[in-house]
């Protein structure tokens, strides 16, 4: 099992529209998914309700440091990953949800004040990990990037972050009408209808690209242990 977060401590940087696209992207590939919805504006909750059933996803609510702890505890030998959604804070539930991360994605949107919420997450993080003596996994993920961006900006960038030791998801994830539709009208990228939704099929493949490099840079006993629980999941040949 894996617990993924997503972290920036400024508000509006797209940690929930991340969270999102990475689970129903890892629930449609047949990953059993739950999201702890620990942000009191409990958007992903609301849409959740919006959705009705959505196969191999659950999602919690009303997360808090005395629940979180124990919810990745009852969940582990249930679910294959746990995506964490925080509110755009600095407070005891975003430390807490770092230190039990596997992995955490801080989502940046390339302006002046979102790079500060992730410096204060960084930061957050090389505090726990020298109190803890551990190291957690992270990386930053440019968001809303506009398509006309080329690939050779985002690498400059990615090597200005690199400098700084920072590491940098090579899948960025685009500025996509789908994803502000999917709040709106409930459901998946797969549910939503393409006539009505511009660019659905690019949409769709960014959340595969983004949930198959996240699966790519867990730690190595984490995929080894998903890989395993995938095994014995298979039906045997005869
Ligand atoms: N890739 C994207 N494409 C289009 N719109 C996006 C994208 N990412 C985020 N947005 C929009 O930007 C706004 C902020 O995004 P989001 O709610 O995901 O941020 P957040 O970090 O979770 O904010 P908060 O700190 O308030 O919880 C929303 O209106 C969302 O629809
Ligand atoms: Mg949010």
């Amino acid at each position: 099992m894996a617990v993924i977060t997503l972290a920036n401590a400024k508000g509006g940087a797209g940690k929930t529209t991340a969270a999102l696209i990475l689970a129903t992207e890892l629930a449609r590939q047949g990953s059993r998914v739950v999201i702890l919805d620990a942000d009191p504006q409990r958007w992903i909750t609301n849409w959740f309700e919006l959705s009705g059933n959505i196969p191999n996803l659950e999602v919690i609510s009303h997360i808090t440091p005395a629940s979180l702890p124990c919810h990745i505890r009852e969940l582990k030998d249930e679910v294959d990953f746990i995506v964490i959604d925080l509110a755009g804070a600095k407070d005891a539930i975003v430390a807490l949800a770092l230190g039990l991360s596997d992995q955490v994605l801080i989502p940046v949107q390339g302006c002046a004040m979102d790079a500060r919420g992730a410096v204060q997450i960084l930061e957050l993080i090389r505090q726990i990990e020298e109190k803890a003596r551990t190291r957690i996994n992270h990386a930053v993920v440019l968001t809303r990037v506009s398509s006309l961006v080329t690939t050779r900006a985002l690498q400059t960038i990615k090597a200005l972050l690199a400098a700084r030791g920072v590491s940098v998801l090579d899948t960025p994830i685009v500025e996509r009408a789908a994803y502000r539709e999917i709040f709106e009208c409930g459901g998946t990228l797969q549910t939503m209808d393409a006539d009505r939704v511009s660019n659905l099929d690019k949409a769709r493949e960014n959340a595969f690209a983004l949930a198959r490099e996240v699966q790519e840079i867990l730690p190595m006993r984490v995929r080894r242990s998903l890989a395993l629980r995938l095994h014995w999941a298979l039906p045997r040949a005869a």
